[in-house]
């Protein structure tokens, strides 16, 4: 085998054929839940301006510094390929916030680039699924949202049991670092993003942690407080002091809301912050239970601030994104990836007869529902049969110059070799039934 010349970019994948029916089956599936539940689609461009990735307030550093790709274009604006959709969802809200009606409810599937080394279920370019309920500030909003991410995976065919909603609050996580830890609100912050990659590595993140703190917090022992903190999974178990604020009360509320409409695979997390600035709120992923596939399904939560750091109003919103890659490394870790439907019902060889002079019946039948694929070539009628079996295209039509002036098509059935001969008219009929 030759060498190909150029392969893709790394972290890149093509879609050859059979792979782009099964992405398009699988953001088609997607888009019909989000559908179900009252979301409509929208897109925006590949390229933003780049500022809009830099605002203080709203991205992680990692994603700015080192993830970007950026470039200046010729005119010498600078620009950035969107690593995520939610600042342009958020540009776009703002651009026409009084003429739109709340709460509004969005969804769409963006190309995302980010400068990432590539590995299982990390990609430089992915499909990523949005969903946004922009304009309310209830619990409602998030228990629509996970109810959403739940029916998603349930038309898909996962089980409950092969995967689960970690959740938890950034309210809440701060208000235990300041009151609980008696962190200063810059440790605090810092403390966050080690929270974000403890699980990755936990002796550096314990080692920084130690790094930021004072003597005197590392006598009354914060570190060991801390670890013992991001073992906990259930909401009770929390210090007294962190069980008494709203967003302990919001969180809980939440996780019984869930689990009273059936959504019982759902649990507190503290390891939750996530990885960009702007959460406000409850925060959320959701992860596979098979130990191969460990990356997070998805991830999202409450952002009731970057609507106004674009130039909006305040705007209360909760979203998330579902990346394809994962999601499709979840579906075969669990054998749930299905083959999509043919579209071609049958192949019509041609014998001995101009492509022109068939065209208009072929024609016919394909306004009456068929999918139907022309053997041109002048191959022996055997090989085009062997084609189409090849192929796994179901039936073969004979069309030559007798079956032209009889009006009668002999119609073969490749699974038993069936033969029946039909006028025209009777074909898609026949086919599709
Ligand atoms: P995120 O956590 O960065 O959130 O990404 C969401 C999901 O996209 C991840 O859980 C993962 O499935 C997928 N994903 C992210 N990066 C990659 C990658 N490099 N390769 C493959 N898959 C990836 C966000 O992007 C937020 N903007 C989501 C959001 C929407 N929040 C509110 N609304």
């Amino acid at each position: 085998m030759t060498q190909p010349r150029f392969a893709p970019y790394k972290g890149s994948r093509d879609f050859y054929p059979p792979d782009k029916r099964r992405l398009d089956q699988l953001l088609a599936t997607v888009a019909s839940v989000a559908e179900s539940y009252g979301y409509e689609p929208y897109e925006a461009p590949l390229l933003e301006p780049l500022d809009l990735y830099r605002l203080k307030s709203q991205n992680s550093p990692e994603i700015v510094d080192n993830q970007l790709y950026s470039f200046a274009d010729k005119s010498g604006r600078q620009l950035a390929i969107r690593p995520e959709m939610t600042p342009s969802a958020a540009r776009m809200v703002a651009a026409r916030q009084a003429g739109l009606s709340y709460p509004l409810r969005w969804y769409s599937w963006p190309r995302l680039w980010r400068y990432e080394q590539p590995q299982r279920g990390r990609l430089r370019e992915h499909f990523q699924f949005n969903a946004d309920l922009f304009g309310e500030e209830g619990l409602a909003a998030e228990f629509e949202l996970i109810c959403l991410a739940a029916a998603i995976f349930d038309r898909l065919g996962a089980k409950p049991q092969t995967y689960r909603f970690d959740l938890s609050s950034r309210p809440l996580m701060g208000e235990f670092l300041s009151d609980c830890l008696g962190l200063k609100s810059d440790q605090a912050e810092a403390a966050f993003g080690l929270i974000d990659r403890w699980d990755k590595d936990p002796a550096a993140c314990r080692q920084k942690l130690e790094d930021l703190l004072t003597v005197e917090q590392l006598r009354a022992g914060v570190v060991e407080r801390l670890e013992s903190l991001l073992e906990i999974n259930d909401l009770d178990d929390l210090p007294a002091q962190a069980q008494t604020s709203q967003s302990f009360a919001d969180l809980k509320r939440l996780l019984a809301d869930l689990a009273a409409a059936g959504i019982e695979n759902c649990r507190f997390n503290p390891k939750i912050v996530r990885g960009f600035d702007y959460y406000t709120g409850i925060v959320f992923e959701a992860f596979d239970c098979h130990p191969d596939n460990n990356r997070s399904l998805l991830g999202g939560g409450r952002y009731d601030r970057l609507v106004e750091s674009v130039g909006g109003q305040p705007c209360p919103t909760v979203g998330f994104g579902l990346g394809d890659a994962t999601l499709a490394n979840f579906l075969d870790s669990h054998g749930l990836t299905s083959d999509p439907p043919k579209t071609v019902d049958a192949l019509v060889a041609l014998v001995d007869l101009p492509y022109a002079s068939a065209q208009p019946t072929i024609e016919a039948w394909r306004r009456a529902g068929l999918g139907l694929v022309v053997e041109m070539s002048d191959r022996r009628l055997g090989k085009k049969i062997a084609l189409a079996d090849k192929r796994g295209i179901p039936f073969v039509i004979v069309f030559g110059a007798d079956e032209l002036a009889s009006g009668k098509f002999v119609c073969r059935r490749l699974d038993s070799g069936q033969e029946v001969s039909l006028a025209a008219a009777d074909l898609p009929g026949h086919l599709k039934g």
